[in-house]
């Protein structure tokens, strides 16, 4: 092969990182100066390491929720097909008019960023064809949901959430079982939660409802604030969620639907009750529970923390059943019942909840800490490190340190009851000093040795 004189193009001297309103200039490996510093969105944040202690207890309360109950873990894409959210979630609720991240694809196809994530689950269970499995299905997620609500504390635009969803069963102990696993779920945290529940019957029971409801608030129309009088012709069941003085007052005597519900609906309401009953969980019944997303038919529930702390104002988890989402979104009739919990808003209440009651959650301890002395003795601790892996043994370390002082101080402040100190000696000799810190003893030991005595000490089996 001949290869071509300047064939093999030179690096271009100038790299441009170009961004919306910043153009940082690389050049010659230097960045220079630049406009513009980032921050993250609005709406959005950060979730750093010191939270990470609670988020994964979270992660590991669910997971074990899920396999006790038996649910399978389901992964949705974040972006789907917009229509999917406005069909099943519903024109005229605030997530649909105004808070979906919506925007068209390279391929013209209408798309967002999921807002929740139970029809997305449903659109799974009728495209992969779950309903040819045994009924019932059921299934959990944990991942990002996407609304652009106005910000504030325990409202995010990119929030995280956990559900459970079974699908292809209308039985009432369905509707039980999902609400005491987001009891369990609380519980398991140490966190009191009161579970509020109502029925929201069929959509022709529904319907009645509304309209005895329209009738009642437009009698008082003159009474009521702005927002109401917009929701009276908007979305009249979402009277029923304001927290206006003027309003509740007129809320406290307006019609309650459970008047309206028919036999069958009353039924399936009672014996979630019932069932809920023997649980021993507690719960308040909340006729003006209506839920501000539209697939609801029959049994749904709202989780609020203590009284007078943070989650107190705004539900920490929410669910409910769906009997007609499946054919509002192209399937065949197949009801389901589910729940999410909103996991930014759990940790918020939480934290707080435990430093009230000064309580902390336990920091994982190291056992051992590895000191070295000189560039030799570094590698040597880095292989120890490594090799004591798989030992099961908490090893804190810090190569970045030169001072053996700086690192006894960080071994002292870990309050770890061993020392490993690696010198240019124990390099030699192929040995480890190990350091009782209590006692101040130490003894030599043969590397290879290590492991298996501080499995003995530190009471490893
Ligand atoms: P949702 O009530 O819209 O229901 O949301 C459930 C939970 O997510 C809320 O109770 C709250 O804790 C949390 N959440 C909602 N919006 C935000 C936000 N902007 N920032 C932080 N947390 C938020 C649903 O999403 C339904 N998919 C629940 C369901 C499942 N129904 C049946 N199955």
């Amino acid at each position: 092969m001949v290869v071509k004189k300047n064939a093999v193009k030179s690096k271009p001297a100038i790299k441009k990182i170009v961004s919306s309103k910043a153009k940082n200039t690389v050049v010659k490996g230097k960045v220079e100066k630049t406009a513009k510093t980032y921050s993250v969105l609005r709406g959005m944040r950060d979730i750093l390491p010191k939270e990470e202690r609670h988020w994964s207890k979270l992660y590991h309360v669910a997971e074990n929720l899920a396999e006790y109950f038996q649910f399978g873990r389901i992964e949705t894409p974040i972006l789907e097909e917009a229509s999917l959210f406005v069909r099943s979630v519903g024109k005229g609720t605030d997530v649909v008019d105004k808070e979906m991240y919506i925007f068209e694809d390279r391929d013209g196809t209408k798309v967002c960023l999921r807002p929740e994530n139970t029809a997305a689950v449903m659109r799974a269970y009728i495209s992969n064809g779950l309903w040819n499995q045994a009924q019932p299905v059921k299934l959990w997620y944990l991942g990002q949901m996407f609304r652009h609500d106005r910000p504030q504390a325990g409202r995010y635009r990119q929030f995280w959430q956990v559900g459970f969803e079974t699908l292809g069963s209308a039985d009432p102990a369905v509707d039980a079982e999902l609400i005491m696993i987001a009891h369990n779920f609380y519980s398991d945290l140490g966190l009191p939660v009161t579970a509020r529940l109502n029925s929201l019957g069929v959509p022709a029971e529904r319907e009645r409802y509304r309209n005895e409801l329209v009738n009642y608030y437009r009698g008082k129309r003159s009474y009521i604030c702005g927002d109401c009088k917009a929701r009276l012709t908007r979305n009249p069941l979402r009277l029923l969620d304001c927290k206006n003085k003027e309003c509740l007052e007129v809320k406290e005597t307006a019609p309650q639907i459970i008047d309206y519900l028919g036999a069958e609906s009353k039924n399936h309401f009672m014996k979630v009750l019932e069932y809920l009953d023997v649980l021993e969980i507690p719960y308040q019944l909340d006729h003006t529970l209506v839920r501000g997303l539209d697939y609801y038919t029959h049994t749904v529930f709202e989780f609020y923390g203590p009284e007078g702390e943070e989650g107190a104002q705004s539900a920490l988890g929410a669910g409910g059943r769906y009997d007609l989402l499946a054919e509002q979104i192209g399937g065949k009739a197949t009801p389901g019942c589910g729940f999410s919990l909103g996991l930014d808003r759990v940790v918020l209440a939480w934290r707080e909840y435990m430093s009230k009651n000064n309580q902390e959650l336990p920091k994982q301890k190291m056992e051992i800490y590895v000191a070295q002395l000189g560039e030799e003795a570094r590698r040597v601790a880095l292989r120890l490190v490594n090799d004591l892996r798989g030992s099961g043994i908490k090893v804190g370390f810090n190569f970045s340190k030169g001072s053996l002082k700086i690192q006894m101080e960080l071994a002292d402040h870990a309050q770890v009851p061993y020392v490993l100190i690696v010198g240019q000696k124990e390099v030699q000799d192929k040995t480890v000093i190990i350091r009782d810190m209590e006692s101040g003893i130490q003894e030599v030991v043969d590397q290879k040795k290590v492991e298996a005595l501080l499995k003995r000490k530190l009471g490893h089996s």
